[in-house]
């Protein structure tokens, strides 16, 4: 496939894949790229910054238009939710089995990694539009002073996450000891979420008592450098100003945190916390890897990821990298895991970040190499939502929107 094949396919589901409307349940106009018409609906806070960076390469209003329904969805005290249920009368077998709208059936009450401030600094860069900028501001800065505020309890720089749905990387198996997983099946999963959430009840919407509660409290290590990066681009975003120097002593706070409390030198590799007691989670997962997206990661670390984990064919370099878990791991999956997820295939969300990473950091490449290999997956089996890493069989959804991140590799 060259460039315009990949960009015609691209370019098709974005637009297959594109809501638009007024809301009818708070008048909104929304205009935004679900990321599988099939199984995913709604507008998801990662997914749509995901889909915005594909965008600025093909319709760059729409990119705009992308990020503004997002922040619409901004709630008064900053907080902008994982999903809007934009559309929520057409899938009522969906929200029926929705167990994350605590406050509301039409968003969720939980947060997705906050790559929001990065997504609008790209779109700035690509269009130099000086009043989106303005217009995002505002709601940047109150949703990163919520995470802040709410999630960063005890004030070490590093948020928490109160479900695993809040990293991203759903199933995981990281979290299995946490959940007290009993069965190992995305049904085993929902149960496990499922018991979470009745332990919330009583304290619905109310985050500091969820996080005091310490039923899943993760300072998760994707989540933070996820956090870190954005908090950056607020930053740049900011000019020079006491607000820019806030978020910018901030990132470098959440860097210091992780390398002092999640780094592990013995092993080799970042681990998330668990718990108020900060219990480290000794699982080494593609979260173990996200701190490379930080430009200013001592170069030790780098070499130490790039060589011990991210180039070994026993554990990430797979045939098609970079898997979810390490081929090393027991528990590692690399087929069809029937929704049980991130435990094994390979995602072009987590390629596109370890990728422009890897060439900042000098591993042009290994870079390359990824970017190659991301590409044949999609030659082969088109845009899907994962891909086994040995045969680059299409895995999960059809379709799939943040497998068009090619673009921007
Ligand atoms: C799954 C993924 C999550 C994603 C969502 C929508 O839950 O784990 O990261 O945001 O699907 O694609």
């Amino acid at each position: 496939m060259d460039r315009e094949q990949l960009e015609a396919g691209a370019r098709n589901i974005l637009l297959t894949n594109l809501r638009r409307g007024v809301a009818d349940w708070n008048g909104k106009e929304y205009s935004f790229v679900c990321p599988s018409l099939t199984g995913y609906p709604f507008q998801w806070f990662w997914d749509s910054c995901f889909h915005a960076i594909a965008l600025i390469h093909l319709d760059q209003e729409q990119a705009k238009a992308e990020m503004r329904t997002l922040m619409s969805g901004a709630l008064p005290d900053g907080f902008i939710p994982h999903i809007i249920f934009w559309e929520m009368e057409k899938q009522p077998d969906f929200l029926s089995r929705n167990i994350v709208g605590q406050t509301s059936p039409f968003y969720s009450s939980t947060m997705q990694p906050p790559i929001i401030a990065y997504t609008v600094e790209r779109i700035y860069q690509a269009t130099g539009d000086e009043s989106f900028r303005e217009e995002a501001l505002p709601v940047l800065t109150a949703f990163y002073r919520w995470v802040r505020r709410v999630r960063d309890p005890d004030n070490d720089g590093l948020i928490a996450v109160i479900q695993p749905e809040e990293a991203g990387t759903d199933c995981s198996p990281k979290y299995d000891e946490i959940l007290g997983l009993e069965e190992l099946s995305n049904q085993g999963f929902i149960a496990a979420l499922r018991k979470v959430y009745e332990a919330y009840e009583p304290m619905r919407g109310d985050d500091a008592r969820i996080l005091a509660a310490d039923i899943f409290h993760v300072e998760d290590v994707l989540v933070n450098s996820i956090y870190a990066m954005g908090l950056r681009s607020l930053s740049r975003l900011l000019g020079s100003s006491p607000e820019a120097e806030e978020f910018s002593q901030e990132a470098d706070k959440v860097r210091d945190a992780l390398l002092s409390k999640c780094w592990d030198e013995e092993a080799g590799a970042f681990f998330d916390l668990s718990g108020v007691a900060e219990k480290p989670v000794k699982v080494v997962t593609i979260s173990s890897l996200m701190p490379l997206i930080l430009e200013d990661l001592p170069r030790p670390i780098v070499e130490r990821l790039v060589d011990q984990w991210v180039t070994d064919p026993q554990h990430f370099w797979t045939p098609y990298p970079l898997p979810s878990v390490p081929a090393s791991d027991p528990k590692f999956m690399p087929g069809n895991p029937r929704g049980f997820i991130w435990r094994g295939p390979s995602w072009v969300n987590t390629n596109w970040f370890l990728s422009h990473a890897l060439r900042r950091h000098g591993y042009t490449d290994l870079a390359d190499t990824i970017v190659a290999r991301s590409h044949e997956c999609i030659e082969k089996s088109g845009f899907r939502e994962y891909y086994h890493p040995y045969t680059a069989e299409g895995l999960g959804a059809r379709d799939f929107g943040w497998s068009t991140l090619i673009l921007d590799m």
